[in-house]
């Protein structure tokens, strides 16, 4: 019953609590490997990992951190999309609160989660009457199944967003990137969304989640179709991106357009190569952050 990738610190444990740390699957992104290029997690952020289980299938994996009731990224492989968003319910994730938890997620019920819930995550209400909606890292429209799409709706997958990105050019940025991958990669899609934190002054939605200052996004598709259009030709086999989460930024990562539409205004995405995320990445969190295994090399 142990699966074989469980970690081995697990085995020096009494059988019973060996499987439960296994089925938390939390602290360890061995059970869910197969959604990073070359089985390898970037490297240089600290949190922790996730394996995103629903319907006892692993969908994804995310870097979660407790201190700011939020992800640091989320990692997928992209699926071609079909139908439409479905309205799926908000989950969250019982072994976050209870060691010994299953390791699926599970829907709010109506009534209000028990403390340990509320301490260990973000919870419903903490986005009500706020200013924020629940943003995405691994969106819903990344991915072909029913399932795989309803996984996403958990909230150690979402940020407070301003509705100025998640409706505006993030989306559109969600929309580029699924139309170039459907028309341009060949084998598999990896993509690593994440957030970069305030420098100074960290910002909290009800004193609890912390709100980024931008959302970053990459992928790595090493093998894709080379007879690329002209204005494709540097986007592949990686590319990245950057979006403000606020107005008031300075512009030295993400330069402001003054032609677009009052709602989106301040809330640019800049589309960017991997090594120049990585340069932002590196400065704001003070160490070296790798998001693919050799920068998604090609050999
Ligand atoms: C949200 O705002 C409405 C209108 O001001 C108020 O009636 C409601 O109690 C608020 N809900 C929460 C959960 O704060
Ligand atoms: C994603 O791409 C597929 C394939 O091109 C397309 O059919 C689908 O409409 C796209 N979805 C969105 C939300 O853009
Ligand atoms: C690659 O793209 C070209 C031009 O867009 C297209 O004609 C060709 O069929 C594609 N090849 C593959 C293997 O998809
Ligand atoms: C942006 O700055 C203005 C003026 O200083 C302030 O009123 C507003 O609350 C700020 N917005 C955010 C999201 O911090």
């Amino acid at each position: 019953m142990t699966p074989p990738h469980c970690h081995a610190s697990a085995f020096v444990l009494v059988w019973a609590s060996a499987w439960l740390l296994c089925g938390a699957d939390v602290g360890d992104f061995a059970p869910c490997l197969q959604v990073f290029h070359r089985s390898w997690p970037p490297k240089g952020l600290a949190g922790t990992p996730i394996c995103q289980r629903y319907n006892n299938q692993h969908r994804f994996a995310t870097l979660y951190s407790r201190a700011r009731r939020s992800p640091w990224f989320s990692a997928y492989l992209y699926t071609t999309p079909a139908g439409r968003r479905p309205s799926a319910s908000w989950k969250f994730e019982p072994q976050l609160a209870y060691p010994g938890a299953d390791g699926n997620m599970i829907p709010f019920p109506p009534h209000p989660v028990d403390q340990n819930v509320v301490d260990s995550q973000a919870v419903q209400l903490d986005y009500i009457n706020s200013t924020f909606t629940r943003g995405h890292l691994n969106p819903s429209l990344h991915h072909q199944s029913r399932e795989d799409r309803s996984a996403t709706f958990t909230l150690t997958n979402a940020v407070p967003q301003k509705p100025g990105s998640n409706d505006g050019p993030w989306e559109v940025l969600e929309q580029t990137v699924n139309k170039t991958l459907a028309a341009y990669c060949l084998g598999e899609a990896y993509i690593v969304t994440g957030i970069i934190p305030y420098h100074s002054g960290e910002r909290w939605l009800k004193n609890r989640v912390a709100v980024p200052e931008y959302m970053w996004s990459a992928y790595c598709c090493p093998d894709y179709n080379a007879s690329l259009p002209e204005e494709l030709r540097d986007t592949f086999p990686t590319y990245a991106a950057v979006g403000r989460n606020d107005r008031n930024s300075t512009e030295e990562i993400v330069p402001v357009s003054k032609v677009a539409k009052k709602q989106f205004r301040g809330y640019d995405v800049r589309r960017m190569p991997l090594e120049t995320l990585e340069t932002y990445l590196k400065e704001r969190f003070g160490s070296v952050v790798s998001v693919f295994y050799e920068q998604c090399s090609e050999s």
